[in-house]
């Protein structure tokens, strides 16, 4: 027994470098690309876009939107019996449509449902700019809301006060929102249409009310000021700048809560859990196959 003990470490010890160089390379150059992508993946999702009065930023937003967007929705925006005006409508509108891939419609009979965005980051910026810039062009003063900015969730380390408010301790972000205020929130305002846990559903006149188990931060918050139809709108008077952050983060958490279990593989959800169940798992097999087929 000893002897084949030691047999078998001098043989590991041998063979090594080669069993194992294989594995590790490919585990090494798929954490390098998922690293990539799970970097990619946080920081496009994060950028805020720029509403730009630059002269050259709105000369390109209205050439896009006389090429995409005016033959439903008139030129300058103005509205025609295909679409409704755009004059009024604001900043957090035209980026909530284009980010979703709502528009631009192909058929103006359709429900504008997500998908991938038709244009760039730039060209947004500058349609979003554009359309932001249309009261002006008109002569308008009443503006759309512009896009919404979300204040911080507060850390655990916060604790309640009597009154169920979160009590900042000194030093951390006095504005911040807790999950259980957007969780009253959501219930309250939300979830008669998207359910409790965010799945979605179809309501009567057969209208798809979509998950939100996907939505990032910035569609929420622009959904709750621009009420896509049917979905009403919630403006400042209805809910305040600290409920709809609550509510964005809540329906953050709803992405992945920390009770649904399996591993979450830095936060990245179940694409990351499968990609690094692969590399780990292909990575196994070579090194189990290396091993076979050396000794044979
Ligand atoms: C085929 C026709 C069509 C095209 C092309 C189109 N739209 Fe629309 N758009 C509509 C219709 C119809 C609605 C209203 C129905 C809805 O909201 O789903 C709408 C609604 C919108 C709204 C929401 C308006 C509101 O009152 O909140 C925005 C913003 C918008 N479109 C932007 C654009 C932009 C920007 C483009 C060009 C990139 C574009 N659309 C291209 C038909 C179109
Ligand atoms: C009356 C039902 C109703 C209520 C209440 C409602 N929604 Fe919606 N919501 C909808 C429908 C329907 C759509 C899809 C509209 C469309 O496709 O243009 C939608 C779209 C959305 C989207 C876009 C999702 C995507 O994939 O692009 C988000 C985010 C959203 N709602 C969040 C909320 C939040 C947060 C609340 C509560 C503050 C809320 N909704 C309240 C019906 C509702």
């Amino acid at each position: 027994m000893p002897s084949l003990i030691a047999a078998t470490r001098s043989w590991v010890r041998r063979h090594a470098r080669r069993i194992l160089a294989g594995p590790v390379a490919v585990v090494a150059v798929g954490l390098i690309a998922f690293g990539f992508f799970a970097g990619f993946g946080a920081t496009s999702s994060a950028t805020q876009p720029i509403v730009s009065f630059n002269s050259q930023v709105l000369a390109k937003g209205q050439y896009l939107f006389d090429e995409h967007c005016s033959a439903c929705h008139g030129v300058g925006g103005v509205g025609s019996s295909r679409a409704p005006t755009l004059v009024p409508v604001g900043a957090a509108a035209a980026d909530f449509y284009l980010i979703t891939g709502r528009m631009p419609l192909n058929n103006h009979g359709d429900q504008a449902q997500a998908h991938t965005p038709y244009f760039d980051a730039s060209q947004i910026e500058a349609l979003v700019s554009y359309v932001a810039d249309l009261p002006r062009i008109h002569g308008e003063t009443k503006l759309g809301p512009g896009i919404p900015s979300i204040l911080p969730l507060c850390s655990k380390a916060q604790k309640r006060g009597p009154t169920g408010d979160q009590v900042a301790y000194p030093g951390s972000d006095p504005n911040c929102v807790t999950l259980s205020y957007g969780q009253a929130t959501y219930a309250l305002d939300c979830a008669q249409c998207h359910q409790i846990a965010g799945a979605g559903g179809i309501l009567a006149n057969g209208m798809i009310v979509p998950s939100l188990t996907q939505a990032p931060p910035l569609v929420v918050a622009e959904a709750m000021r621009v009420g896509p139809q049917p979905m009403p709108r919630f403006g400042t008077g209805q809910l305040d700048q600290k409920q709809l952050s609550a509510v964005v983060h809540y329906v953050q958490y709803l992405h992945h809560p920390e009770d649904r279990g399996g591993l979450t593989v830095g936060g990245f959800g179940p694409v990351g859990e499968g990609f690094v169940g692969i590399l780990g798992g292909l990575g196994l097999l070579l090194v189990v196959s290396r091993f076979i087929g050396t000794r044979a």
